[in-house]
């Protein structure tokens, strides 16, 4: 290392360490690289009641089976769980591997590769089987008394599939559209993607009938959350680090285009339809001052990652320091229809997805060790 450049690490890391003080949840300064509020927003969602996910973490998707059971969970150790109610608690419904004899920790990312970590989960309804996207091992099925899932999809054009993160499921036409995340980088390296602005995610899709995997649209930065359209003339695609739903025409007199469907305040994980047709996205995080500037320059998460910052470090500047909730309710046109907010994090943070069913909202986080139910009105 040359001294010149020593002495712009010392001077960089300086600067960082003044502004992680000021990230500092603890530090009144806060507010200079918070995230602002979205004008309009109810800031409520910290009368979520809470329910722990006992000795795990990261229940990321949530799904309930035709019956109406559940949610289903998958966590960071590479279980899927379901929840029995407050008496039977969380009960192990599935794996994603049977090589488990190492997957006993609720927090391990060097074992995710080997434990699996199931992201994306969607009940094909006709059958009771469950869909799991995990991460490591690809699309999988489960059947309804769950165990053992069984391989679906693991590669696409020869290559392994590096990073699978969600899927939606058109049981009229037996397809399934699903993400690759990134060519390059893997889940337990999110965060290099994004500060890379990777661009190598993929929306494919996989036929039934004929097996096939096709690839619909490419070079997406994280593409994450899926969700057809009530009609099933669109399907959705969240691009976490360019904070936008993209919209790709599968009928009627754009099929095959694809255009920008919502420009979010924040990064977007998993988008679920509701009864109505409308989309709740779950923001992992709002774009701060210091996110923006991350994302508009690549030097700059570029020089973040080869310093010596540790994960949370990392996460803290990609945040804006306090950890908070947001989830957006779009309309099927792509207009925002409500948003709500934990804006200070006070009883969940960092959500990955929104359920809606019976006038509840099922809350979802890829980090905290719990999920949300907040009473829609
Ligand atoms: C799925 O494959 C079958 C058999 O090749 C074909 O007839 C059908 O059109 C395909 N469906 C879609 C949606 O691509």
């Amino acid at each position: 290392m040359d001294s010149k450049f020593r002495v712009t690490i010392a001077a960089t890391l300086a600067v960082l360490s003044i502004i992680l003080g000021l990230l500092n949840p603890a530090n009144k300064t806060v507010s200079l690289f918070a995230p602002s509020t979205i004008p309009g927003s109810h800031d409520q969602l910290h009368k979520a009641e809470i329910i722990q996910v006992t000795g795990a973490l990261g229940p990321e998707s949530l799904a309930f089976d035709p019956n109406g059971e559940g949610p289903y969970t998958g966590v960071a150790d590479g279980r899927i769980l379901k929840w029995q109610g407050p008496a039977l608690g969380w009960t192990d419904f599935a794996f994603t591997t049977s090589n488990r004899k190492e997957c006993f920790r609720p927090f391990a990312p060097e074992m995710e590769h080997v434990c699996g970590r199931p992201l994306g989960l969607r009940f094909e309804k006709k059958t009771g089987n469950l869909y799991i996207a995990d991460a490591y091992f690809g699309l999988q099925v489960v059947g309804p008394a769950g165990g053992l899932a069984t391989q679906v999809v693991t590669e696409v054009e020869g290559q392994p599939l590096c990073f699978t993160n969600d899927m939606d499921i058109d049981e009229h036409e037996d397809v399934i559209y699903f993400t690759d995340t990134s060519r390059s980088f893997q889940r337990r390296q999110f965060m290099s993607s994004i500060l890379n602005l990777d661009k190598t995610g993929r929306l494919l899709k996989y036929n039934k009938s004929n097996k096939e995997v096709t690839v619909l649209l490419d070079d997406l930065a994280f593409a994450n959350g899926v969700a057809l359209s009530n009609d099933r003339s669109f399907v959705l695609v969240a691009e976490t680090t360019t904070c936008r739903i993209v919209r790709l025409w599968l009928h009627g007199p754009n099929a095959g285009k694809s255009d920008i469907f919502a420009e979010l305040p924040g990064f977007p994980d998993n988008v679920r339809r509701n009864s109505k047709g409308e989309f709740w996205v779950a923001l992992h995080a709002k774009k701060g001052l210091f996110a923006r500037w991350i994302l508009s320059n690549s030097w700059v998460g570029n020089t973040l990652l080869r310093l010596p910052l540790s994960f949370k470090q990392l996460h803290s500047l990609l945040i804006g320091g306090k950890a908070h909730a947001t989830a957006i309710k779009l309309s099927e046109e792509g207009k925002v229809l409500e948003v709500l907010e934990d804006s200070e994090g006070k009883t969940i943070r960092i959500i990955s997805e929104v359920e809606e069913k019976d006038g509840k909202l099922w809350i979802g986080s890829v980090l905290m060790p719990f999920v949300g139910i907040y009473n829609v009105h």
